[in-house]
């Protein structure tokens, strides 16, 4: 198999090769475009189209798969990311507050990567912790019971400095 150009990280190449040994190789788009979003952050159109070449599955698939789920990104976020749960636990309890709050202080929208890269936001359905409600993830971090008057600090946790 060819291993120079590569769009995708050595480890991801030798996991497919793992995938394509095993039977109906291609269950496992799911799993290879996780651990490719993990390594490079999101799913870049060269990185998908090496995926599909690799793996033997129409580019289409791969595309149609990749946006099926919405935790794939295809633009590349932020060093930290930002995630509002909008799940109903979350939202009756102001997550549409707070989620405006990190817009309106980062200067962004939903979906948006701050210009310097720094900081991005999306928002998520139930994230599972709704006793925590409302919830807010920055990248692996979770913030439970935000108020609106605690999303600066959030932000400063991470190196945020404009008022
Ligand atoms: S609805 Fe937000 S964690 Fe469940």
């Amino acid at each position: 198999m060819k291993t120079e150009n590569t769009a995708l990280p050595p480890e991801i190449v030798d996991y497919i090769d793992e995938c394509l040994n095993k039977d109906r190789s291609e269950s496992y788009l799911i799993p290879v475009l996780q651990k490719v979003q993990e390594h490079i952050g999101f799913l870049s159109r060269k990185s998908m189209d090496e995926v599909s070449w690799r793996m033997q599955v129409p580019a289409a698939t791969v595309t149609g798969v990749a946006s099926f789920y919405h935790f794939f990104t295809f633009k590349p976020r932020g060093e930290y990311r930002v995630t509002v749960c909008m799940g109903t636990a979350c939202f009756v309890r102001g997550a549409d507050k707070v989620l405006e709050q990190f817009k309106e202080l980062l200067n962004i929208d939903e979906g948006e990567t701050s210009e310097d890269g720094t900081f991005s936001i999306d928002c998520a359905r139930c994230i599972g912790a709704c006793a925590l409600a409302p919830v807010v993830l920055v990248n692996d971090r979770v913030y439970g019971n935000v108020k609106v008057s605690e999303v600066a600090g959030i932000l400063r946790d991470h190196g945020f400095e404009k008022e």
